[in-house]
C-alpha cells in the first residue's frame, strides 16, 4: 500500500488526486487532528506514536517544512525511523532543487536526503523546484507595483501540478526509480520583470535591507524572515535558474507554463 503523508497540504492533495486518477490504491495521512475525517490516518511527525507504517509498502514523505531546522530534522528523523521499524520497502521524499542550496530551508532537506540514503530503505528523492505559485505570491503587486527584492535573476520555478504528476509516475513504479535523485525545476526560466509585464504591473525592486525592515513590521515567527530573505537573495544573485531538469521525462502531459501559474498567483 502507498501512504501519502501531509494530506491536508497543497502538494499532497494534488498527488492524492492524481494517484487516484491513475488507479493507484493509496492511503492519506495528516498531522491535523481536526482534519481527520475518517478517511485520513493520523501521521504527525512530531508524535512518533502516531507513525505506524506496518502495512505500508511505499511511503510518500512530504517534507514537513515551516519550522526551525532542528524541528524539521527531528520530524523527518521520526518519519524515517518509523519507516525503518515497519520495514517499508520504498520512501519517496519531496526535497529541494540543487539550485536552492543557498536557501534557508535547504539544510533540513539535504540532511533528510543523507539520512534516507543511510537508512537501507529503497528511496527516490524528488528535488522539487520552487513553486511558481510561491514566486507569484511573493511578487504580488500593490497598486500596480511589484516591490520585492528579487533583483533581475531568472527563476526556474515549477507548477505544483507538474510536481504532483512526476511524483505519481514514481509512485506507480517505485522500484524502477530506486536510488535515483531527480531534479525537478521548471522547464522555463523568467525574471520578475517578465512577470510584471505579464500582469501589467511595474517592477521596482527593493533592496534587501528595505525588505528586511518591512518584514520586521509583520507578525512573523523568528525563523521566517531569514527564510524569506534567502529566496530574494538567491534570486537576485541569479542562483535560482536551472540549466537542466528531469521534469519532462517524468510527467504525463506537457508542463504548465510556470509564468502563467505565477501570474495567476500574483493577481489572486
Ligand atoms: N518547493 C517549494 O517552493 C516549497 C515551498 C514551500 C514549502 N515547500 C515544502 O514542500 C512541502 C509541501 O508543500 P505544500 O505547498 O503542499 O505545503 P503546505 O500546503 O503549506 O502544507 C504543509 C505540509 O506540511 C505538512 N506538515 C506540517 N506539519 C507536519 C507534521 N507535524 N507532521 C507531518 N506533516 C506535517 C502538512 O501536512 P498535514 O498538516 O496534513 O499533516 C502539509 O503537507 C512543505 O511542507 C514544505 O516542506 C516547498
Amino acid at each position: 500500500m502507498i501512504l501519502i503523508t501531509g494530506g491536508s497540504g497543497q502538494l499532497a492533495t494534488l498527488v492524492a488526486t492524481e494517484a487516484r486518477a491513475r488507479g493507484l490504491e493509496i492511503a492519506v495521512g495528516s498531522h491535523r487532528a481536526a482534519s481527520l475525517d475518517g478517511k485520513r490516518r493520523h501521521t504527525d511527525f512530531d508524535s512518533p506514536e502516531t507513525l505506524d507504517f506496518s502495512d505500508v509498502e511505499t511511503l510518500f514523505l512530504i517534507s514537513a517544512g515551516y519550522a526551525e531546522d532542528d524541528v524539521v530534522i527531528r520530524r523527518h528523523e521520526n518519519a524515517i525511523a518509523a519507516a525503518e521499524r515497519a520495514k517499508v520497502k520504498h520512501v519517496v521524499y519531496t526535497s529541494l532543487t540543487g539550485t536552492g542550496d543557498h536557501l534557508g530551508f535547504a539544510l533540513a532537506h539535504r540532511w533528510t536526503e543523507q539520512r534516507l540514503k543511510r537508512s537501507g530503505i529503497g528511496f527516490t528523492i524528488l528535488r522539487n523546484g520552487l513553486y511558481a505559485e510561491l514566486i507569484g505570491a511573493l511578487a504580488k503587486p500593490e497598486n500596480g507595483v511589484i516591490s520585492a527584492p528579487f533583483g533581475h535573476g531568472a527563476i526556474s520555478s515549477v507548477a505544483r501540478r507538474d510536481l504532483a504528476d512526476a511524483a505519481v509516475t514514481i509512485l506507480s513504479e517505485p522500484a524502477r526509480h530506486s536510488g535515483r535523485t531527480y531534479e525537478l525545476s521548471g522547464t522555463e526560466s523568467w525574471t520578475i520583470n517578465d512577470l510584471a509585464r505579464r500582469i501589467g504591473a511595474e517592477y521596482q525592486p527593493l533592496t534587501l535591507s528595505e525588505k528586511r525592515l518591512q518584514l520586521r513590521q509583520l507578525p512573523l515567527l523568528p525563523f521566517q524572515p531569514p527564510m524569506l530573505m534567502s529566496i530574494f537573495s538567491a534570486s537576485a544573485a541569479g542562483f535560482l535558474q536551472s540549466a537542466t531538469t528531469d521534469l519532462t521525462a517524468l510527467i504525463s502531459s506537457a508542463p504548465l507554463t510556470s509564468l502563467d501559474v505565477a501570474a495567476k498567483a500574483a493577481v489572486a
